[in-house]
């Protein structure tokens, strides 16, 4: 089976990766997916300095997923660039997260790694929804074209950008519009976790996780159908650019579902968090017994291939 896919003229073994914020903090952990069987992976979400992140407890896993409010805990960008510098790219791609907390922040961070001039891909988050006081990016469209703009202008390079999910037809409108300004955006990756939900313990009578009085993002099983969603709604919206998925992946058959949603590459979160990099050896498994069983011989035959009723 041929599960080899391809992005920015890039090509990968398979398409799958972490979810940046899951194993990609420290070199060890970054290694730990280089030796895996993910296609490529993607580094930690980085600021321009090291950050502790918010207090502890802050990740939960529950029956139906996990919420967290990490707070971009980071050792700071030149840790990652530094990462990237001497990291081998004949072994598979290597994608940098960048999250600065200003847009002056994000130039300084891509003017380095543009000058570095490594095949590292960058994707630009513009949706963490866990640093108490910045809002999602990507929620304030009138920031968020200016920070494409400016983006661009600056990096001069393809990049990508991490969305947080919307949930209006009119927000998939507005967003895509503006994303198709800009002809650097190369990839969409939807969906970042829902932000600020709300777990309760009902033995303790009391929340989970201790930052932002017990609100964070969800992912894991609660997230996977607005994830398709986001990810066709870009898909459609958006021929010039590809799709990355995120979301409530844990499975092959989740795999499939963002492939035929419109999904180049699929990243995995949650699932990863409790599994470990081992995860990915069984997705592909899976994916390529279910491509069997249905009669593909590539993943290029399933992108995008959704059918509407
Ligand atoms: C975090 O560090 O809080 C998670 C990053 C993100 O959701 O973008």
């Amino acid at each position: 089976m041929d599960l080899s896919a391809s992005l920015l003229d890039i090509r990968f073994a398979n398409p799958l990766l972490n979810a940046s914020g899951v194993w990609c903090r420290y070199n060890e952990e970054l290694d730990g997916l280089r030796d895996s069987a993910a296609g490529s992976f993607i580094t930690k979400s980085c600021t321009l300095a090291t950050r502790a992140g918010n207090p502890e407890p802050r990740y939960y896993a529950t029956p139906l997923g996990s919420i967290n409010s990490m707070g971009l805990p980071n050792e700071g960008y030149t840790y990652y660039l530094d990462y990237a510098r001497a990291y081998d790219y004949a072994k598979k791609p290597l994608f940098m997260s960048v999250a600065g907390l200003s847009l002056e922040d994000n130039l300084a961070m891509l003017a380095a790694i543009r000058d570095a001039g490594l095949p590292a891909v960058v994707e630009l988050n513009l949706s963490c929804p866990n640093v108490p006081g910045k809002p999602q990016i990507a929620y304030d469209f009138a920031a968020m074209d200016r920070m494409l703009e400016a983006t661009s202008r600056e990096y001069g390079r393809p990049f990508g950008v991490k969305m947080p999910p919307y949930f209006d037809i009119a927000h998939f409108d507005e967003a895509a519009a503006i994303l198709n300004k800009y002809p650097l955006v190369a990839f969409i990756t939807c969906i970042n976790s829902i932000g600020n939900a709300l777990v309760i313990d009902i033995e303790q009578e009391s929340v989970v996780i201790k930052p932002k009085d017990g609100f964070g993002g969800i992912g894991g099983d609660y997230v996977l159908p607005t994830a398709l969603a986001n990810v066709n709604a870009f898909f459609r919206r958006c021929p010039q650019k590809q799709v990355i998925g995120c979301g409530g992946v844990k499975t092959g058959e989740h795999v499939f579902m963002h492939l035929l949603a419109g999904a180049s590459l699929v990243q995995v979160g949650t699932a990863l968090q409790e599994e470990g990099p081992g995860i990915f050896a069984r997705l592909n498994g899976e994916l390529a017994a279910l491509l069997e069983r249905k009669g593909y011989t590539s993943i290029e035959a399933v992108l995008g291939k959704l059918k509407t009723l």
